[in-house]
């Protein structure tokens, strides 16, 4: 019974050996390596012998970047690798022990600071993670990290806008020959990327780049991690444009309504106001810059200014149509070209079939013969009777003022229609100008 419980002891104590020795070997190992380290040396047997960092990044989300503010926020993923030379073991001689987790916090790491940080971090990346080194000396230091960098938003073209914006890497006090930064591929890692809502992520190029500074002879090394951004329009187009474009229909067919109507100027004012409160909604979001002004509040801009022309024309069309007494006859010139010309053009024809340009009525005013003559043959045939000559000479007398009259009031309704008919061509060609300049600024601006 004795032997059976030893045997099992032993087998029990047996299976449990390897493991706990594993860590017995992995604690001597590590404090073994650690007891003459100096995290703050560059981990190098040789002075002259450069630390090679391979820097690799993955982009996780892009958090922000706000076009008022000039800044850029994102997420990433740090990947470091390089050789430490007093990080090395004999692994058959430390009990299988292939690699090693130590916090990065313990060893050297290279300083990488982001150059064109904005935050208070000043663009260092932290010590959170932990360094996995293998026997042969090879640390890996995988780490998040998020940071705000300047972006300079470029809104000329916005919202069809593309946005560069860069991350500038490098070793904030090695220079290239104590921490050479190299590149492990042209591009950065967008496998765990998250889709953003604002922008499409076009490409991530990546660059090394040797520079030298004011401060220093020797050269550093950078990297350049360039985000090649693309604006989704959809929102703008959909909530800005669409309702302009709408609004700008509707100041075309706001020359359809009859001038005499009232209602009409009152209509193109509050679709200026419409187009103002929009004017105010964009700006707001946009950097206050004056070198230069984005496409949609360009097109904004011509669409008030179109909007402010039918105000203007509105208001003259209104007085033409409203030529109150004492009217004067429509000019020649005008008359030939609004009623004849541009009502041929417009396809007016009722209008421009009309006879405007000879006066039927004003030739017998200036003619006044007619009624005299008749006056006359009167009175020559009926020359005895006195009396009555003198009271028919009076009713003629009366007769004459009255027809006068009437063909004088004749003569301005003729000339009110006139204006009125002018103002109606007017309209129509006005209508057709505003929708030719809508559809040009259209064109020119958001295409
Ligand atoms: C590691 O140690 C073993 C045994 O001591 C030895 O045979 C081997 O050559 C060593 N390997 C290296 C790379 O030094
Ligand atoms: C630094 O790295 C680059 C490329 O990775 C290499 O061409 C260059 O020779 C290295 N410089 C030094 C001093 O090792």
């Amino acid at each position: 019974m004795k032997i059976v419980l030893d045997i099992l002891f032993f087998t029990i104590l047996a299976s449990w050996i390897p493991d706990s020795f594993g860590q017995d070997a992995a604690v001597a190992l590590k404090s073994s390596l650690l007891s003459n380290y100096d995290k703050s040396l560059r981990p190098v047997k040789s002075e002259s012998t450069p630390v090679n960092v391979d820097f690799d990044i993955s982009l996780r989300q892009i958090i922000d970047l706000a076009e008022k503010e000039q800044t850029f926020r994102l997420n990433v993923w740090l990947r470091l690798y390089w050789d430490d030379e007093y990080l090395t073991w004999n692994a058959s001689e430390h009990g299988g022990v292939e690699y090693l987790t130590i916090h990065s916090s313990e060893v050297w790491r290279p300083d990488i600071f982001l150059y064109n940080n904005i935050a208070e971090t000043y663009g260092a990346v932290p010590s959170i993670t932990d360094v996995t080194v293998t026997s042969a000396g090879r640390v890996t230091h995988l780490q998040p990290a998020i940071f705000t960098s300047a972006c300079p938003v470029d809104i000329e073209k916005f919202p069809f806008d593309k946005q560069e914006c860069e991350l500038e890497f490098g070793s904030w006090i090695y220079t290239g020959a104590k921490v050479n930064l190299s590149l492990v591929k042209p591009y950065a890692d967008r496998g765990v990327f998250t889709k953003n809502e604002e922008w499409i992520l076009k490409a991530v190029p990546m660059e090394r780049q040797v520079s030298l500074y004011p401060c220093c002879p020797e050269p550093y090394v950078t990297i350049i991690v360039t985000l090649q951004l693309e604006r989704r329009s959809f929102f703008y187009m959909f909530n800005m444009v669409l309702p302009c474009i709408t609004l700008m229909i509707l100041n075309v067919f706001g020359f359809y309504i009859p001038p005499d109507s009232g209602e009409r100027l009152g209509f193109f004012i509050t679709i200026l106001l419409a187009l103002v409160v929009f004017l105010q909604i964009l700006s707001d979001s946009l950097p206050k810059t004056s070198t230069t002004t984005p496409q949609l509040g360009q097109f904004f801009v011509a669409t008030i200014a179109l909007v402010g022309f039918s105000c203007l024309a509105s208001i003259v069309v209104i007085r033409l149509s409203y030529s109150s007494p004492p009217s004067r006859p429509l000019p020649r010139w005008l008359r030939l070209l609004l009623l004849r010309y541009l009502a041929r053009l417009f396809c007016m024809n009722t209008i421009a079939e009309e006879k405007h340009v000879v006066h039927p009525a004003r030739e017998g005013v200036d003619n006044p013969a007619f009624l005299i003559d008749d006056d006359e043959a009167f009175e020559q045939k009926n020359s005895s009777i006195i009396d009555l000559n003198l009271s028919i000479g009076e009713i003629s007398r009366h007769i004459r003022e009255f027809v006068d009259k009437a063909h004088v009031k004749k003569e301005e309704e003729e000339d009110q229609d006139e204006w009125k008919m002018a103002a109606l061509v007017l309209d129509r060609v006005l209508m057709f100008a505003v929708g030719l300049g809508s559809i040009i600024v259209c064109v020119i601006l958001l295409l």
